[in-house]
């Protein structure tokens, strides 16, 4: 990385002593890089130390091992140097819900420290780049999900950070609401250069936004690389198809045909058909692959009778790595949830 990371772990990790003295390795040797300016998702399925691993890095929690440095400082040493650097949305939120939007981002700026007249400008630029213009006047308690976590976003942009984490900015929303909200996200980014830091369970938000996606799991990063890698390198793109063969022929058709067009080397899988047999392969870079692939069993004088092609998901990649799905974690009732969390970190408090 030619300029200095961001955010810098080292072996970061967190024990909490449970109910029973029992102990939970809430995250477990978190080392990792991450550069200025880019958007990186933490994906990861309830309890898997998301939120652990944000708190500590914005200096909310103490690591029990490892280190970390936030802006260039260490978290545990230089705490308030890190926090005036930063701005964190947690998970849940709980500012003053009777005040007004407008006075609710006003008072922000006066905890940190900034004066009325650059508070002011701060307050009417985020208020334009959040879409926040209607909402000015409202009490903050009648706000919408979707409006209330604009404003968190806006409360957290006051002071400027160069770095803002999110915990799960869109949970809970429904889907206009979250592609709106993204829409915001990503003009931040665009207007600010901000580097962005959430936590997500939604897959697709991951896959589309985040340059970046590490997945979590049990505490520990069991992935990291671009969305579109990481499912080219774990789950990759299957081509199904229905030929007018029986098994064996078939499998050696798809063979020899995937060879011809350079994507030979996983072997076909057959099943008898109703009519026909239906074979699927895995290939790369699979919508490329599929037109030069029929025009080779057509040459060869197969009738192909469907074709398909299946795209991986991060959700594939997760079953992959995990045996497990992604999405049947999204709601796990055994879990206990951590006593509520201070919503924003900043200077002087
Ligand atoms: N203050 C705490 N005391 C005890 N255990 C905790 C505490 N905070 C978190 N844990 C435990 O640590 C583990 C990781 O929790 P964490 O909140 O980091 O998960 P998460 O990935 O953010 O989950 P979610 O997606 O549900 O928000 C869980 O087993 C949780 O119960
Ligand atoms: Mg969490």
């Amino acid at each position: 990385m030619s300029t200095p990371p961001i955010i810098s772990a080292r072996g970061l990790s967190k024990s909490f002593r449970g109910p029973g003295g029992r102990t939970v390795d809430a995250v477990r040797d978190l080392t990792m890089d991450v550069a200025p300016g880019t958007l990186t998702a933490f994906l990861g399925p309830n309890g898997a130390g998301k939120s652990t691993s944000l708190r500590m890095l914005t200096t909310l929690l103490r690591p029990t091992g490892g280190t970390a440095t936030v802006c260039g400082f260490d978290v545990a040493r230089q705490p308030a140097q890190v926090r005036a650097r930063i701005g964190y949305i947690g998970q849940k939120n709980g500012a003053g819900q009777y005040q007004r939007v407008r006075d609710e981002l006003l008072s922000q700026g006066a905890l940190y420290g900034l004066s009325r007249a650059e508070t002011r400008r701060r307050v009417d630029e985020l208020v334009e780049a959040l879409g926040l213009g209607d909402l000015v006047r409202r009490p903050t308690l009648k706000l919408s999900g979707g409006q209330r976590r604009r404003v968190d976003i806006a409360l957290g942009l006051i002071p400027g950070p160069q770095l803002l984490f999110l915990d799960e900015p869109t949970t809970g929303l429904d889907p206009q609401s979250r592609a709106h909200l993204w829409e915001h996200i990503l003009e931040l980014r665009r207007r600010y250069g901000t580097t962005l830091f959430l936590t997500t369970h939604y897959l697709d938000e991951a896959d589309q936004f985040a340059e970046r996606v590490m997945v979590v799991d049990r505490g520990q990063i069991i992935a990291d690389d671009t969305a579109s890698r990481l499912k080219t390198d774990l789950a990759g793109d299957r081509i199904s198809l229905t030929l007018g063969d029986d098994p064996a022929a078939a499998v050696v058709a798809v063979r020899r045909a995937a060879g011809a067009v350079g994507a030979g080397g996983a072997e076909p899988e057959a099943v008898p058909a109703g009519e026909g047999t239906h074979v699927v392969v895995a290939v790369e870079h699979g919508e490329r692959v599929l037109p030069a692939l029929l025009r080779e069993l057509d040459r060869d004088g197969h009738t192909v009778l469907t074709a398909e092609l299946a795209r991986p998901t991060l959700d594939d990649v997760f079953l992959r790595l995990t045996g497990r799905s992604l999405r049947e974690e999204r709601t796990d009732p055994s879990r206990t949830d951590p006593a509520p969390e201070a919503t924003s970190v900043g200077a002087p408090r």
